[in-house]
């Protein structure tokens, strides 16, 4: 059974749309052989990260950067992971009110110092939430779901 982590800031309804989406498209019946665990960044551990074979993170754009929560889950497992997890296969989503540049920035600029893989272009939602953004979400989710499962 491979494992699918999914790594959030989660402080408005919005973004608990977002990550709902994300993680029923993680588990969607179309793959096979998948396990989602989800944990806030702020609970997420190194053995959360050494025990993925995927990773999904979601964040808010704050302050023209990702949520401190999620920068606290970087300061945690850069150095332990750094290099256990060579090309962990990662996507990523962010909401903010009407710019997500930087965040998406930093967090590109991170995980790619990990030696992280993007599957897919960030997810980047500005504003009230879509049926395409929240589609885009759970495309997200079974996209990295098939990069470790098995298609059903
Ligand atoms: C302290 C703080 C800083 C923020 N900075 C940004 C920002 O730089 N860019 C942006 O687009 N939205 C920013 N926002 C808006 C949040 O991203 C937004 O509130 C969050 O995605 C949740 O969306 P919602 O408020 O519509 O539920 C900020 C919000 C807060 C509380």
């Amino acid at each position: 059974m491979s494992r699918l982590l999914i790594v959030h800031h989660t402080p408005s309804p919005a973004l608990q749309e977002l990550l709902e989406a994300a993680r029923s498209g993680a588990s969607t019946d179309e793959v096979k052989g998948v396990e989602v665990v989800t944990r806030p960044a702020l609970g997420a551990s190194v053995t959360d990260v050494l025990e993925a074979d995927a990773i999904l993170l979601g964040t808010p754009a704050n302050i023209g950067y990702m949520s401190g929560a999620l920068k606290h889950f970087f300061d945690v497992v850069y150095y332990p992971c750094l290099e256990a997890k060579p090309r962990l296969p990662y996507g990523l989503y962010v909401h903010g009110s009407n710019d997500t540049a930087g965040a998406v920035r930093a967090v590109e600029s991170i995980a790619g110092a990990m030696g992280w893989r993007a599957v897919h272009p960030p997810v980047s939602v500005t504003g009230p939430l879509t049926k395409p953004a929240l589609e885009a979400c759970w495309e997200l989710g079974a996209l990295l779901a098939a990069e470790i499962g098995e298609l059903a």
